[in-house]
């Protein structure tokens, strides 16, 4: 079996799909019917696009379908040209046993509009013997005379509910044993995307015992609990000693600035200061990220951050 978990638990049928059921629901229909217009999948890293396209091949065409299947990446820097001359050569011969065949385009939103056109007038031209899907993160990057063209599928970031039952059943055939806590942190440090908790439960498994810690220090998050109580000193007025605790955290667990802004933001409605006080605090976090990306000093950054919180403190005393 492959060693890779996320290809060993890719959802083979639509029930193993989990948290995007209005889009499996649609999708069913057009399997019952053995057709399909081209459709867009729009949305987020992990959630299920490529896989969903996966099922739909091998259910549509069963062992044949790799005669029947093309894959494509746009942010090749090859460039459109390439993507059409590879799709003319596909869609050029008929598929022998079905109506037609199916082009997978991921990436999309990574073409320019000028290549979008070209993609578009493509589209057209082979409608008769293909089906396009094209994949996104970003629908709005995409050009409205291609969208009105697709039915267009909006992924959501996986629930909890739907990730717990990814989890089980993976941690049930690895053998693995998990606490609630441990779910949990699973859950909250993969935010949401599924390819990414997958890699992290894989990261985790070299014993079969996976406990919260253990996770929080390998997806690089920072304990919720840890970063509660260091932001509660400041606001309390200790900066002094929420500052040595943050840049122990930073050290020990290797975070960078970044990591931890991401995890102070998570934290800051949770804490027990005025709702004001608060979103002053996340806008705050804004402009802290904002000047990372840039390349500032991380540790001043993140200090200049904590003085933040001790100064709304004192003034909400
Ligand atoms: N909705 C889901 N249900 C079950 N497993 C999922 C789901 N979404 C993702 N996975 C798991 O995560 C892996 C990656 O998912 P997939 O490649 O389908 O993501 P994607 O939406 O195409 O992401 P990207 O935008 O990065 O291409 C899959 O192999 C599968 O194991
Ligand atoms: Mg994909």
């Amino acid at each position: 079996m492959s060693g890779i978990w996320t290809e060993k638990y890719r959802p083979k049928e639509l029930s193993e799909i989990q948290g995007q059921d209005e889009i499996i629901s649609k999708v069913k229909y057009f399997l019952e019917n053995k057709n399909m217009p081209h459709l867009m999948f729009t949305g987020p890293a992990g959630t299920g696009k490529s896989s969903l396209s996966l099922v739909i091949v091998k259910k549509l065409y069963n062992e044949a379908w790799r005669d029947n299947y093309l894959e494509l990446n746009a942010s090749d820097e090859r460039g459109i040209d390439v993507v059409r001359q590879k799709v003319k050569d596909f869609a050029r011969t008929k598929s022998i046993s079905e109506k037609f065949k199916i082009i997978f385009l991921d990436e999309a939103d990574a073409l320019t509009r000028d290549a979008q056109q070209a993609l578009r007038r493509t589209m057209e031209n082979f409608t008769k013997t293909c089906r396009f899907i094209l994949s996104c993160n970003y629908s709005s990057k995409i050009i409205d005379p291609i969208q009105s063209r697709c039915v267009v599928f909006r992924f959501k970031k996986l629930n909890f509910e739907a990730a717990e039952k990814i989890i089980k059943n993976i941690a049930e055939k690895e053998g693995l044993s998990m606490d609630e806590k441990a779910i949990n942190a699973l859950y909250t440090a993969s935010e949401g995307d599924c390819r990414r908790m997958i890699n992290i439960l894989q990261a985790c498994s070299s014993t079969k015992e996976i406990t919260d810690e253990k996770i929080y220090s390998i997806s690089k998050s920072a304990h919720p609990a840890e970063i509660k109580s260091i932001l509660t000193l400041a606001i309390s007025g200790n900066f002094l000693a929420s500052r040595e605790r943050l840049l122990d955290l930073m050290l020990k667990q290797s975070l960078s600035g970044m990591d931890l802004v991401k995890a102070i933001q998570k934290e800051i409605p949770n804490l027990d200061i005025e709702e004001r006080i608060k979103l002053k605090l996340i806008e705050k976090c804004g402009d802290i990220e904002f000047h990372l990306v840039e390349g500032s000093d991380e540790f001043i950054q993140l200090e200049s951050f904590l003085a933040s919180f001790s100064l709304a403190g004192t003034k909400a005393k």
